[in-house]
């Protein structure tokens, strides 16, 4: 399955080389899905191939990352001629990389797909980890397959028009892949100023991100383990973004997840020893560029309530992945209500430690 996993090409002006590999492997039509906001700002980057190509337009959006939206793109496809030697690109974030992926893999049981991921989290997680999907019955991700594109093309250049919510949760996870893996690539990210980004500098940050995630899924492509490493931050990151989906305020993952990851560096520090000058220094961080949930004590209780509906919750622990030290982390800690609870308080009165 991951033959194709290092197929990864990073590097600024990627155009001519996506032209060169599509003029060296002959297919018989390329299809390129874009969304309003990637036809407008990335497309111009590989108009150099739009001669040879169709282009399909979806709506942006999470919540169109729908079966419905995958026929109207097996149909096009079908219509358009569309055989086993056609190239879908997928020119866009997470939501355009998981569909596409999702349609290439389906149509006429698998065509040819190259990512282009254009926002800061498809370049660093979505667009690059082999699972593919759509969303079914308000449940996330629920219909999909795993499978590598041929190839994935990554410019920087496309965060450039990037707005501060989406370039700020894309760097949650590269945050998270520095805590569980690399000290020193921590250090290196505890001082970027998020607010002034200059991106001709930001490629190795990106390379870093990458080769991490792909330890990983080399290890466990089918996420049956160690892939679990990921998922820090991300048990709680995910009840945020269920209690605040209920509470009609929805937000973007990233964002949660690194309020996740202040909560569960906090849950290192009691069960792992995870020293609390680390703690305060992830703390201090994040606080500073993604500021503070605002929550009271009645949201903790259901906020606890989702998280013991979560599947990782085993009789009456819940399992979490944590750090012992920054760069170290150990899977499947098992986690009692009344720490999750004594995490919370913490959490309300921020300056207890
Ligand atoms: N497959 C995986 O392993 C995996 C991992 C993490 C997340 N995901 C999925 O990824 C999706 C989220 O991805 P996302 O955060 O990239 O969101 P997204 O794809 O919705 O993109 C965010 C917004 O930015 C716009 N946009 C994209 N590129 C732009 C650019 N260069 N300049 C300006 N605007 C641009 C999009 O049109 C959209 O409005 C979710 O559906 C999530 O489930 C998948
Ligand atoms: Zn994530």
């Amino acid at each position: 399955l991951t033959d194709r996993i290092d197929n990864i090409l990073i590097k600024e002006d990627i155009g001519l080389d996506i032209e060169l590999y599509i003029r060296k492997n002959n297919y018989s039509r390329i299809f390129i899905i874009v969304d309003e906001n990637t036809e407008i700002k990335c497309l111009p980057y590989i108009s150099n191939i739009l001669q040879s190509a169709f282009i399909i337009r979806i709506k942006s959006g999470d919540e169109n990352k729908t079966i419905e939206t995958s026929i109207n793109i097996w149909s096009f496809l079908q219509d358009n001629g569309a055989d086993k030697k056609s190239l879908i690109i997928n020119l866009g974030g997470g939501v355009i990389c998981d569909i596409g992926g999702f349609i290439a893999s389906t149509f006429k049981r698998g065509i040819s797909f190259i990512n282009v991921p254009t926002t800061l989290l498809s370049q660093v997680d979505a667009g690059i980890g082999g699972k593919t999907g759509v969303n079914f019955n308000s449940i996330k991700n629920e219909i999909g397959t795993f499978n590598f594109p041929d190839f994935v093309f990554i410019d920087p250049v496309f965060l450039k028009t990037l707005d501060k919510c989406h370039f700020l949760s894309g760097f949650a996870e590269i945050i998270k892949y520095a805590l569980i893996f690399d000290r020193n690539y921590w250090n290196l990210i505890k001082v970027i100023d998020v607010e002034h980004i200059n991106f001709d500098n930001f490629l190795p940050i990106i390379q870093k991100s990458i080769n991490i995630k792909k330890i990983f899924v080399k290890a466990d492509p089918y996420d049956k383990g160690i892939r679990n490493a990921l998922n820090f931050g991300h048990t709680f990151g995910h009840a945020f973004e269920s209690l605040l989906m209920l509470g009609n305020k929805p937000v973007l993952h990233g964002l949660a997840v690194a309020q996740g990851i202040v909560f569960e560096s906090f849950l290192s520090v009691l069960k792992l020893k995870l020293d609390v000058k680390d703690y305060r220094e992830i703390s201090d961080y994040i606080t500073k560029f993604y500021g503070r949930l605002c929550l009271t004590e009645a949201d903790f209780k259901l906020f606890y309530k989702i998280l013991k509906h979560d599947k990782k919750n085993v009789n009456n622990f819940i399992k979490f992945t944590l750090l012992e030290e920054i760069g170290k982390y150990r899977l499947n800690n098992l986690v009692l209500k009344n720490e999750i609870f004594t995490t919370f308080t913490q959490y309300l009165n921020k300056h207890n430690l």
